[in-house]
């Protein structure tokens, strides 16, 4: 079994809701990785332990190149490790930042390899729920990963493994005992708040209204995405979240002079109230499934079996961290800035980093 022990910690990659996102070398291989933390009592505290048990098992149970590789978890008495393949180009986010005006070659591509990893994810039975920039990074290949399964769910059990279906089981029992638990953890939370600033415009309107989303929920992000690539926005952006969440609720966006034909056509398609409406929505044997998505006019030029073998698109930019990763390693050995134990305490907060 593995420990802390066996990786040097080099830097924070991100923060996430329950602990820091850490990039790490594994002493004996070399091997840089990314390791999310989880703060067990705040997990208990939220009753997101049995998430977590969910994220586990869908990066254990789904590979795929468009999905980020779990390569080992372990734990200690006070933190859930997950270790995970470092993707070194950063944030979709934060890249499509960099690239503001991306041809419309690229936006296809990369539609595509959101699409080609939802089909995926929902053939598996398993729904994303929070799919957004900030949930998918970009590789030094140019090709794109899925992260962040924290708020995944399966939405269809009977597609699973028996052992599988009865380690659930035994997780939700396990979930349930450690809520007893919470009076304690009270004052703890109190101290370290962790404050959510997700953002809200990738959010579905059955989100809202029911507070239930299935794997639809994906599609309109997905439309939500390319709205984003085509345009610079997010089709409901608004001043506050208020005013974001109406915009959602009504379906309401603007057409864009900024968005070709057959990428509006698509968006319009995707951003449609009714979940089981929206273009490969329907599954099964409804004449509205990834078939009919991935047969949009918008995907006319994607070979869809080479996808990921395909050279990434040109005229992209993207910042590299490995690049400057050796001298900045021997800035810190020299420096001994980063003790393992000081940075991986505690939760940062999202807003004052602190
Ligand atoms: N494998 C990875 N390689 C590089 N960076 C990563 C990796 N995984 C996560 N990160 C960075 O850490 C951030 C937080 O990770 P993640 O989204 O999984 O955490 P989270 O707790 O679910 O966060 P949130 O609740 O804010 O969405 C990411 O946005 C990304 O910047
Ligand atoms: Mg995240």
């Amino acid at each position: 079994m593995q420990t802390l022990n066996d990786y040097e910690i080099i830097e924070k990659l991100g923060s996430g809701s329950y602990g820091d996102v850490m990039l790490a070398k594994q002493k004996e291989s070399g091997q840089l990785v990314a390791i999310k933390t989880l703060e067990k009592r705040l997990l208990i505290k939220q009753k997101k332990q049995y998430q977590v048990f969910i994220e586990k098992e869908v990066l254990s149970q789904v590979k795929h190149a468009g999905l980020i590789n779990l390569i080992a978890s372990f734990q200690s008495s006070s933190q859930i490790y997950l270790v995970l393949e470092f993707v070194e180009g950063g944030d979709f986010g934060n890249f499509l930042k960099i690239n503001k005006n991306m041809c419309e070659q690229s936006i296809v591509f990369y539609g595509a390899e959101i699409v080609s990893i939802l089909e995926q994810l929902h053939m598996n039975g398993i729904a994303h729920r929070d799919v957004k920039p900030e949930n998918i990074m970009v590789g030094n290949n140019l090709h794109i990963k899925m992260i962040d399964f924290g708020t995944a769910n399966f939405f269809d059990e009977s597609r699973l493994d028996e052992s599988v279906k009865e380690k659930l089981r035994e997780q939700r029992e396990i979930s349930k005992q450690d809520e007893r638990l919470m009076d304690e953890i009270d004052e703890y939370q109190q101290k370290h708040k962790a404050t959510f600033v997700g953002t809200a415009e990738y959010v579905s309107p059955e989100l809202l209204e029911d507070d239930t989303c299935g794997p639809q929920a994906d599609l309109w992000a997905l439309g939500c995405i390319i709205y984003k690539m085509f345009t610079g926005t997010s089709p409901f952006s608004d001043t506050t979240e208020y005013l974001v969440f109406q915009r959602v609720r009504a379906c309401k966006y603007e057409k864009s002079n900024k968005i070709s034909q057959d990428g509006m056509d698509l968006i319009n398609k995707l951003l449609v109230r009714d979940p089981l409406s929206r273009l490969g929505g329907g599954f099964g044997n409804s004449k509205n499934t990834y078939k009919e998505l991935k047969s949009h006019s918008f995907f006319k030029e994607i070979n869809w079996d080479q996808l990921w073998n395909m050279k990434g698109p040109d005229g992209i930019q993207i910042n590299l961290k490995k690049q400057n990763l050796t001298q900045e390693l021997q800035f810190k050995r020299q420096s001994s800035a980063i003790k393992p134990e000081v940075v991986l305490t505690g939760l940062v907060n999202k807003k004052t980093g602190q």
